[in-house]
Parts: C-alpha cells; structure tokens; sequence
C-alpha cells in the first residue's frame, strides 16, 4: 500500500457520515473510523462505508491483556478493514498476540500500527502522573522499537518525528502522522502541525486529515488539494 490521504470521519453517526462521503464521486478516500462513530452504530458502519468503495482505518487503539485483544482482533479482522490499531503500551506481548489475533487463514491481514504516548500526555504528565521517568521523545523511541520488534507495521506519530522513526525502525516501517494543516489553514487545538507538502519531505507514509477536509466548504476540492500536495 503506497502513500496515501486518510480522512479522518469524526462524524457522530451514520447519517453524517454517509453524507460527507456521498460527495466523493472519482477518488475514494482511505477513511479513519474512529471510537465515537464505531459505539455510535456498531460493526454496520464499517460495512456500510466499504460498500461505498472506501479503505478503512479503524482507529480503537487496543489496550488489555494479550489474550483479550488476540481474540477481539480475530473479531476486528472478519470486519476486513485495511488498518487497525493497539497502544503500544499494552506490551510487546500484547502486540505480538494482536498480530497473531489478525491472521486469517488465507494469510491476508489488515495493516497493524501502534500508538506510541498520546499526543495529549505532556512530559510532565507522563513523569509525574504515571511515573514514566525518561524523556518523552526518549520513550516514544523505545516504544516505536518496541511495535518493530514486536512484527508491527508501523506507529502513529507526528510528522515531525517521521525522520526519527525511519532511522531507528527502518525506512519500510510506517508512519502514520495526524496534526496536519494546510499553509492558510485554521490550526485548531492542534499544537504542532505540519503542511501536507511539508509531511511528504518529512518522510510520512499515511498523513491524517480530520477538520480541514471534513469542515471545508468543498471537502472534495480540500481532498483533492492535499492529495496533489502530499503524493503529487
Ligand atoms: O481534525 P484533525 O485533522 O485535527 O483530526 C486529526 C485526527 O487524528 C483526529 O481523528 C484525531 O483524533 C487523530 N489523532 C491526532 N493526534 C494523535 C492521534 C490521533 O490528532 N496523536
């Protein structure tokens, strides 16, 4: 799977949704399906979306003890999304049964990436609340190594750290960076953005685009104009 936009649908329910992506007649986007919308309408959404031709990324960030996820990918795997998720966090353990969990027996299986620290745990946070002692780009390294060395795809990070990431990893390990913004764009409650163009330099795979397609005022042509930006 090559370089690709990955719309982040962050809709409340099925109607939205549908909406939105009804506008999208010639190119399909790969789309983000993430926590809300999945308890909103269950499994159905996953199916109703690939029916209208989209790669889905089903973002549910995994997190309990092996056996627990092992058997509830097995489950996220008959869905037949494109990419899924775990914390890395939850283990190399953990992970290793996730990907174990996905494998079908035809050997096809969806792309299976990591969270590394959330975005939204500060350093100071994660020293002081959950007594994570090291510096915080130090442990978003250690545990990307941790999701390589565990037979995972790649993790989410920012762009930023995309560089980082294929150095310690490899170049073949994915990265998939939210925090992405057009030059004349809004920023919103993200900190630390990137353009499409600049993400592309910086060594990306996927880029994750949420409001500046969802809430333009033509999404498609906002699709269109980070495709052209980050893939060419
Ligand atoms: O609207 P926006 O482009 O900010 O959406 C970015 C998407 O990526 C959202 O679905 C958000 O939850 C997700 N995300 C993020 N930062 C992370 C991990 C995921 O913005 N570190």
């Amino acid at each position: 799977m090559g370089r690709d936009v990955i719309v982040a649908c962050d809709f409340s329910g099925k109607e939205e949704v549908v909406r939105f992506l009804e506008q999208f007649r010639d190119r399909k986007p790969f789309v983000k399906i993430g926590m809300e919308l999945f308890y909103a309408e269950g499994p159905d959404i996953v199916r109703t979306i690939k029916s209208m031709g989209h790669k889905i990324f089903l973002d549910l960030k995994l997190h309990d003890i092996p056996n627990t996820v092992k058997k509830s990918m097995a489950v996220l795997s008959r869905l037949q999304v494109d990419m899924c998720n775990v914390h890395a966090a939850g283990t190399k353990a953990m992970m290793q049964a996730a990907m174990e969990g996905l494998k079908t027996a035809e050997g096809e299986r969806p792309l299976l990436i990591a969270v590394t620290q959330l975005t939204s745990t500060g350093e100071a946070i994660m020293q002081q609340e959950l007594l994570i002692g090291h510096p915080i780009d130090e442990t978003v390294m250690h545990y990307a190594r941790n999701t390589m060395q565990s037979g995972l795809d790649g993790v989410v990070c920012s762009p930023l750290e995309a560089g980082k990431v294929h150095e310690a990893c490899g170049a073949g390990f994915l990265t998939i960076t939210p925090g992405v913004r057009f030059a004349d764009g809004d920023v919103g409650d993200q900190k630390r953005v990137t353009t499409p163009a600049r993400a592309k330099e910086l060594g990306s795979d996927f880029i994750v685009v949420g409001r500046p397609i969802t809430q333009a005022e033509d999404p498609v042509a906002a699709y269109l104009r980070c495709v052209e930006e980050f893939i060419g």
